[in-house]
């Protein structure tokens, strides 16, 4: 008999997205499964709001970002508020029901594509035994056991293109210029952008800053005639002797705990109204925001998603359930969901197992040798 799947896209959206999604039902068809889209992450798998999904559905969505699913990043499925009888508002555990509801329905497993908070609920629905094959997602680069996550490479692409474009402006009006990116707690898309587009500095939230480092290498610059600079800023990047700048806490999903609150933010105006205190000089703050999210996929990105993608539905065609899938030492294969999110025992919380840049990294030492200052 045929096997019988559903894929979802939980969490932010991120390029690469509707590759996965292809790749998948591509490769469904030549094994026999029928695979069918949940809507909106897991508010779809509980409202049970799917469509089916075959190569007519996914024809020429390679390129096109965002998700035919659409996404969700608001929804535990292990807490749902619900106002009781009382009126008062409870946080009810559906997954079990779900699960239950989704095995009479004949599924033989679900392909969660999400990142680490999405994976954990996928990890605790497998403890529910639901069979799941996770496909690690984010622009940030912060899934642990896994090279690279899709989505990423075409981020760096974005915020490349915007220092290139700060360097010019900056040099016209003589000006300190900074980029704030995201990732947040993790600076893999500053400190490659940084590189990729030869910044003066880099802020990273692995290393706290000091602002008088950055003002010796604006003074060095200064010294050898350049009298601007272009500074990339992590938002989750924080001085030595301060805080995280945080935009706003969702008051909602702070009383859920699988859901993130905090919504990083202002990291880069903090920064620019420093220095400009500091030096007396014109700095000017530009948010990238969701410009590193939105838009078609990069290259690298469209073959990383596809091979995700074609490789979950292999696991599971295969019946390798529980695992998810990776490219680790250049190499595509897979590991148990357990051990990307196992270390959160308890069911239905958030995922904080998190991959942050490695300080001792080729990476980081390539950004000191070729003179980037990290703020330390
Ligand atoms: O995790 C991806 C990401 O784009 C982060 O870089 C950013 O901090 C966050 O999502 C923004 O999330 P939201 O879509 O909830 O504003």
């Amino acid at each position: 008999m045929a096997k019988k799947v559903g894929i979802l896209t939980a969490g932010g959206d991120c390029p690469g997205l509707n590759a996965v999604i292809r790749g998948a039902v591509k490769n469904a068809e030549h094994n026999d499964i029928e695979v069918y889209g949940f809507l909106e992450g897991y508010k779809g798998l509980y409202e049970n709001r799917f469509v089916r999904l075959d190569s007519k559905a996914v024809s020429g969505i390679i390129s096109q970002g965002g998700t035919i699913l659409k996404s969700n990043n608001g929804t535990n499925n292990f807490a749902m508020p619900e106002i009781n009888e009382k009126g008062e508002k409870v946080y009810v555990d559906r997954s079990e029901e779900i699960a239950k509801r989704l095995r009479d329905e004949g599924f033989d497993c679900i392909i969660v594509v999400g990142g680490d908070g999405s994976l954990k609920s996928a990890r605790d629905y497998m403890l529910r035994g639901l069979n799941v094959v996770g496909v690690p997602k984010t622009i940030d680069n912060d899934v642990p056991y896994t090279d690279v996550t899709f989505g990423f490479n075409t981020a760096v692409a974005v915020a490349t293109e915007g220092i290139d474009r700060l360097h010019t402006t900056a040099e016209s009006h003589g000006r300190i210029m900074i980029l704030e990116v995201m990732g947040r707690y993790a600076g893999w898309i500053a400190l490659s952008s940084a590189i990729a587009g030869g910044a003066d500095t880099v802020l990273i939230p692995e290393i706290p800053y000091d602002l008088n480092k950055v003002m010796e290498k604006i003074e060095e610059r200064r010294r050898e005639g350049k009298n601007y600079s272009i500074i990339v800023v992590a938002e989750g990047a924080k001085p030595k002797e301060g805080t995280i700048s945080i935009r706003e806490v969702e008051q909602d999903k702070a009383n859920n705990s699988g859901l993130d609150s905090v919504k990083l933010g202002g990291a880069g105006a903090f920064v620019s109204k420093e220095i400009e205190r500091l030096s007396g000089q014109e700095a000017r703050s530009t948010t990238l925001g969701y410009l590193q999210r939105g838009g078609t996929t990069c290259p690298y990105d469209r073959i990383l998603s596809t091979e995700y993608g074609a490789f979950a539905m292999q696991l599971v065609a295969d019946g390798k359930y529980g695992r998810m899938v990776t490219m680790l030492n250049g190499k595509l294969q897979s590991i148990s969901l357990d051990e990307v999110a196992g270390h959160d025992t308890k069911i239905g919380t958030k995922s904080s197992n998190i991959k942050l840049v490695d300080l001792d990294s080729d990476l980081v030492k390539t950004a000191r040798r070729v003179g980037i200052c990290l703020g330390d």
